[in-house]
């Protein structure tokens, strides 16, 4: 069992944000958690990486307590977060990007040959500068860093955010890809129709929370959860 969120309670200083929430992603899933502006689905990443460690309950990854352990003892561990303002270093080339990576990889994950079969806008891109690139770009170098390391928990902290619809498509696409190859995932969204469309399963988080849990078709079927936690 990959990873498992149990009664987890998150603040910042005095606030309470995640309250009591559990949640777990089994081996090989894509599970999105979905909610609106503020309730908490950054903090619920950052819980698990241990950027802001939980004040209680339990983090398990591959059957072993990771409460509050620090982020570079979770990165070593296979635990990779692509942040939400995606953190490339955007006076590097593409190139130099990924091979930054590999370099500080604990464990080496998918070569760079796979890299660029996978993602032929990033070769094409390969010698220009990351403040260089589209957004797009930019998200699929992000995703792409995090590949070329042994990840095996995937965490994408809404990665179609501020994208074009055709370079959404393109950046679903290529999640649809690794979720293919056995990755598993954890997708915090806002777009409900990619997550969807991604998904082999669906939490909903309202106030710090877990509200829904189901299947993307019972999600989509379920009016009242969606007008009430989504808005639509
Ligand atoms: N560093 C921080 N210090 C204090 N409060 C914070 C901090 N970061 C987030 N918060 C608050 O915690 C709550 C949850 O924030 P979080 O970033 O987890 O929400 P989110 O669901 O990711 O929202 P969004 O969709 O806007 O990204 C919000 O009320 C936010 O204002
Ligand atoms: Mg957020």
């Amino acid at each position: 069992m990959p990873l498992i969120l149990e009664g987890v309670n998150t603040f910042y200083g005095d606030s309470h944000i995640l309250k009591d929430l559990s949640l777990r992603v089994n081996e090989g899933e894509t599970v999105a958690l979905l909610g609106r502006n503020g309730v908490g689905k950054t903090t619920t990443l950052k819980s698990i990486v241990g950027w802001v460690p939980p004040r209680s309950g339990t983090i398990t990854f591959e059957g072993r307590d990771i409460t509050g352990q620090e982020m570079m003892k979770n990165a070593r561990a296979g635990i990779s977060l692509v942040p939400e303002e995606r953190r490339i270093f955007t006076n590097l080339t593409v190139a130099e990007n990924l091979k930054l990576a590999q370099v500080t990889a604990s464990k080496p994950g998918w070569s760079l040959k796979d890299i660029y079969a996978r993602f032929p806008r990033l070769q094409e891109r390969a010698t220009h500068r990351g403040d260089e690139i589209s957004g797009g770009e930019k998200q699929m170098l992000a995703i792409a860093r995090a590949l070329v390391q042994d990840t095996r928990l995937l965490m994408l902290d809404e990665p179609t955010e501020g994208l074009a619809p055709l370079i959404v498509r393109e950046v679903e696409g290529i999640i649809r890809e690794i979720k293919t190859q056995g990755m598993t995932i954890l997708l915090v969204e806002q777009n409900l129709y990619s997550a969807l469309s991604l998904a082999d399963r669906c939490y909903v988080i309202d106030q710090g929370s877990i509200k829904f849990e189901g299947k993307p078709e019972e999600l989509r079927g379920d009016t009242e959860v969606l007008s009430r936690y989504l808005h639509v």
